[in-house]
């Protein structure tokens, strides 16, 4: 098994100490690190309008801890001091498919799990104050020294300070601190606290990786379930005890409820990896019009044909979501919220549709053996989740 970042654990080792469960410092875990990008070039992403980015001012003209959302401009960094501010650019791993290595070490986590790469810029004393993520976050530094402070457990409702537009703890108390340096990463299971204060100009990325919310899943299973018009039943109550007390909801009834919400679980059963699938490959919409940006009009099997042998090769979209699923005999790939149904002898191109970085002329002539799996690239490409590459 794999080793888990010169750390001497397994990957497997790391998922079953730490992953989800506590903090794990690691000293060199991309050793001689030197930042891909400059700050220079974040700041560059951070004027850019399709792209999500923030400042956070400590103290700020218009008051303490102040947020300036981006696109930023030159006046922005013009009226900056000297020390105290952070700059925080979201996705970069989809802006600059060339990061796309960086991610490279952490693929035995699913995919559909990673939210993105953000990258922030701080200077000497910039943070963005003491806070929780909900998020399993791999924070690396790769530029510069910063000092992490980090809480011994995890807190869920955290008190906040009121009245501002960052998330700051009303209390924190440091159970480890550490400072990092470039190739150093600190790993955070969701909802422990922490507080990362730039020693010197610093950069981190932070290799973020969300877990759905319970309702969020749900509503994902209702929204199926009523469109394939299963789990139509009624809550039942044959077993109803005369009552002199008509108005009242009585525990027999809620235990009629719990039985009925059981049942519907177990109907939902053949269309739960779909109701995920869907859900998890929804696209941001702080990326719905990136995405909309390769999006063509549906092309024929013969039109790809003569493409590929003309030399062109297909490149996977970052801004598209992708993920499948054998189960039950039935094989689904999903992107971008959508499920397409795939038979039996489609399954084995399954990965080579959703996980590819590209798709080659000898990759093409394997997956148009099967003429569904051949139609789907053609459905694929139109809506924009695969495109010509120049
Ligand atoms: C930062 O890079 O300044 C903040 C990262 C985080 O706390 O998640
Ligand atoms: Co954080």
């Amino acid at each position: 098994m794999a080793d888990f970042f010169n750390t001497g654990l397994t990957q497997q080792q790391f998922l079953d100490e730490y992953w989800q469960k506590k903090p794990l410092l690691i000293r060199q875990a991309f050793t001689d690190f030197e930042s891909p990008i400059s700050p220079d070039d974040l700041a560059g992403l951070a004027c850019e309008a399709d792209i999500e980015s923030r400042l956070i001012e400590e103290n700020g003209s218009d008051g303490s801890w102040q947020v300036s959302h981006g696109p930023l401009s030159d006046d922005d960094f013009n009226r900056l001091p000297k020390t105290h501010w952070t700059m925080l650019v979201q996705d970069v791993d989809k802006h600059l498919p060339e990061l796309q290595y960086l991610l490279d070490p952490f693929r035995f986590i699913p995919d559909w799990r990673r939210d993105d790469l953000m990258i922030s810029y701080a200077t000497e004393h910039g943070t963005v104050g003491p806070h929780t993520d909900g998020y399993d976050v791999f924070l690396l530094q790769a530029m510069g020294t910063r000092n992490w402070k980090v809480g011994g457990q995890p807190i869920h409702n955290p008190e906040l300070i009121d009245g501002l537009d960052v998330q700051i703890l009303a209390e924190f108390d440091t159970a480890q601190e550490w400072d990092l340096q470039a190739g150093d990463m600190l790993y955070l299971p969701p909802h422990f606290a922490h507080h990362g204060v730039a020693r010197t100009d610093c950069m981190t990325f932070s290799f973020g990786f969300r877990a759905p919310s319970q309702t969020d899943v749900l509503d994902s299973v209702i929204n199926l379930l009523l469109e394939k018009e299963l789990a139509a039943g009624r809550y039942a109550d044959a077993d109803l005890v005369a009552s002199a007390q008509p108005h009242q909801i009585d525990k027999s009834a809620v235990e009629r409820l719990k039985q009925l919400l059981h049942n519907t679980i177990e109907q939902a059963e053949p269309i739960l990896a779909e109701a995920l699938g869907k859900f998890v490959t929804e696209t941001k919409s702080s990326l719905a019009s990136l995405s909309e940006e390769t999006w063509t009009d549906l092309a024929t099997i013969e039109e790809l044909d003569e493409s590929f042998t003309t030399g062109g090769e297909l490149a996977r979209s970052l801004y598209h979501r992708f993920a499948w699923s054998i189960e039950a005999n039935v094989g689904m790939l999903f992107m971008a919220g959508e499920a397409y149904e795939l038979d039996e002898e489609a399954y084995e191109f399954l990965p080579l549709l959703a996980e590819n970085s590209v798709i080659t002329l000898a990759d093409w002539q394997r997956i148009k053996t099967s003429s569904q799996s051949a139609e789907l690239l053609c459905q694929l490409i139109s809506e924009g989740g695969w495109y010509w590459a120049d």
